[in-house]
């Protein structure tokens, strides 16, 4: 995907000023290579830490979590739910009148409202005040066309995106906290209980029917449509993934084997790390100052939430060490999250001759009010490694998937017939960033080679987590039967 950079690099001078900004940018480019021999290391790594996951808790980085959701939604859910969708920089909240086979999402609203930072490293009870307060809002909005039966009870599905340890489909407790969020007191606390207890407090009368991963349940709202949806991955401000494991491949699940002989399992991918990363020492620091060090290290290099940042760390040693913007360091360029990935994105889809948007972008966040040419191409090298890495490393974690489930090859056996797979993505950095989820798209291809590439097919699963979740919700109801 990265062609760019190497055009721009020769051009530059090998001494002064410009010399030095090239020794930076090679070192980082060659600190970020994703050559495809690195990939496959990456994607045999990621099928193998599966199996550990699977085969004990704590037998791997990868969490590979027990969904408990062993029945993907049929199509023939039916009624009035509601959807609450917790876990980046918006929370959302939703109903969808379900139809049936026929009419599928008959009616659906939604409303998002962003959370204001300080909720995010403060009080766990605060937190759920707010949410639980903004979906009572929501409720009383509700019009006579999504038609609740008399007698009957709101019900949930709720889409929390950290990890969680469920011990039921509508029960769990937290594990740990992860993208912007550090709320101490919440860890090891089962969020439905907190949610309930703030529903309560805010007067709202409602079943939390299910309790699920944006992942489960993207997977979930995917299934919907297309039967053959396998897995379904978060490229947004996190980043995971989840897929359907047979029961009997999961020697950690000790319940009873269930009907359908599948398991729906968050793997927690962001957590995954490998000697075979790439990382460089923006990486390290990054995680060094994080509020998880240590932690998410996958995430880290690939999501939404810290390319930006990554960014913004490459141009201040650039500034510090070449004098990249002149004699000064812009003092906007230290505070940590200032370029956020949007505003990379845009300047990286800048096609205009003369990079306008680079400069506007630069001066707008950075208070630097003049950049040439030369300085706003070596910017966009770098949204390009940036880029490039985090999303040729999403389709190795893809590929790792693909091949723990043996459907990374066609069959040998031409009169087998060939089993489709789909994965079914979501997530802003998928949805916005163009480069990212293009690159990504080629970077599987070129992992599965011609052929196989013919059986695997990538959709964009728009707001899949909360229909999910609704599904899911609808599918557990109380009043089954009845629908
Ligand atoms: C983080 C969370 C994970 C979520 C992902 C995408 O990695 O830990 O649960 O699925 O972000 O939102």
């Amino acid at each position: 995907c990265a062609v760019a950079v190497l055009v721009v690099r020769r051009r530059m001078q090998s001494s002064g000023k410009w010399g030095r900004v090239s020794a930076i940018l090679k070192a980082f480019e060659e600190d970020c290579a994703t050559p495809i021999s690195k990939l496959r290391q990456v994607a045999d790594a990621m099928a193998v830490e599966m199996h550990a996951g699977l085969a004990s808790d704590g037998g791997s980085k990868l969490k590979m979590l027990i969904s408990y959701v062993d029945n993907l939604p049929s199509g023939d859910e039916k009624g009035l739910f509601y959807a609450l969708d917790l876990g980046g920089t918006n929370f959302r909240v939703m109903r969808v009148l379900l139809g049936g086979k026929q009419d599928r999402v008959a009616k659906q609203e939604f409303e998002e409202v962003s959370i204001p930072p300080h909720l995010m490293t403060g009080g766990s009870d605060e937190l759920f005040n707010f949410i639980a307060e903004a979906l009572a809002k929501f409720v009383a909005t509700e019009s006579e066309d999504f038609h609740l039966p008399e007698g009957r009870q709101r019900e949930l599905g709720f889409t929390f995106s950290f990890p969680v340890r469920q011990t039921s489909l509508s029960s769990g407790s937290l594990i740990k906290w992860t993208k912007g969020f550090s709320i101490d007191e919440a860890v090891g606390e089962d969020v439905v209980g907190a949610l309930k207890k703030a529903m309560e407090r805010v007067g709202l009368d409602m079943r939390v029917a299910a309790l699920v991963n944006d992942t489960v349940g993207t997977l979930a709202g995917g299934r919907y449509y297309n039967p053959d949806v396998a897995a379904a991955v978060i490229l947004g401000t996190g980043t995971n993934a989840a897929y359907v494991e047979r029961a009997t491949a999961i020697p950690k699940w000790h319940g009873p084997l269930p009907k359908s002989g599948e398991m729906v399992i968050n793997m927690e991918w962001g957590n995954f790390r490998s000697s075979h990363l790439p990382l460089t020492e923006f990486d390290h620091t990054l995680d060094f100052e994080s509020l998880n060090p240590g932690e998410q290290i996958l995430e880290k290099i690939i999501s939404g939430m810290y390319l930006g940042e990554i960014l913004r760390r490459v141009l201040l040693k650039m500034a510090e060490e070449a004098a990249f913007f002149g004699d000064t360091v812009p003092s906007k360029l230290r505070i940590p999250f200032i370029i956020r990935t949007p505003h990379m994105s845009a300047m990286h889809n800048d096609t205009s001759p003369d990079l306008k948007i680079v400069g506007s972008k630069i001066k707008d966040i950075l208070e630097v009010p003049t950049t040439s040419l030369k300085m706003r191409k070596v910017v966009i090298s770098l949204c390009d490694i940036i880029a490039t890495r985090g999303a040729r490393l999403s389709a190795a974690g893809i590929y790792g998937i693909l091949k723990k489930l043996g459907r990374d090859t066609t069959s040998k056996d031409k009169e087998e017939e060939v089993q489709k797979s789909v994965i079914a993505m979501d997530g802003g950095l998928f949805e916005h960033y163009k480069q990212f989820s293009e690159c990504m798209e080629s970077s599987l291809k070129e992992l599965l080679g011609d052929e196989a590439s013919g059986t695997i097919e990538v959709i964009h699963s728009n707001d899949g987590s909360g229909i999910g979740a609704a599904l899911l919700a609808a599918s557990h109801s109380l009043y089954l039967e009845e629908s």
